[in-house]
């Protein structure tokens, strides 16, 4: 599959896109000052913090960090789970909700196992879902243009 440029010049902060690369759906989330903070408090809950599981298949050398990306605030990721696929919808308010942790400080959550990941995609311990969520290669050509693939 060709590259996907996205301009991401409206993106405002705690929004996401969705765009289509290579048949699936790739998350361009822009993160809050307190989404980017919410990761220092889930480093300890999550099972591989540094992204050193698989890193050829989940996370591409300049993205093995905390916030698991090129620009802090800027987090893209494949939506789709890594345990059997399903699609794992955003729960960014912190607090305690239906299905998840009283403790929650916003993330994703898939609905078919429970697996749940931070605002980082990093996989919660003792979930199903054995890697974080892919980050896939990605550039930027510009300030605000992003070249995935
Ligand atoms: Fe997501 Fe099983 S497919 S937890």
């Amino acid at each position: 599959g060709a590259p996907v440029e996205v301009d991401i010049t409206t993106l405002q902060p705690g929004e996401m896109r969705t765009v289509e690369w290579r048949g699936k759906p790739v998350w361009i989330l822009k993160r809050t000052p307190e989404m980017i903070e919410s990761l220092k408090k889930t480093d300890g809950k999550v099972a591989d913090a540094n992204s050193q599981r698989n890193p050829a298949e989940f996370t591409p050398p300049y993205c093995m960090n905390e916030a698991r990306s090129i620009k802090p605030e800027i987090l893209v990721a494949v939506g789709i789970c890594t345990h059997l696929g399903c699609s794992p919808s955003s729960k960014f308010t912190p607090g305690p909700q239906p299905s998840l942790p009283d403790d929650w400080e916003g993330g994703f959550l898939c609905p078919c196992h429970g697996s749940t990941f931070d605002m980082a995609g990093r996989v919660f311990k003792n979930k199903p879902a054995p890697d974080n969520l892919q980050v896939p290669r990605h550039m930027y050509l510009s300030d605000t243009k992003l070249l995935i693939g």
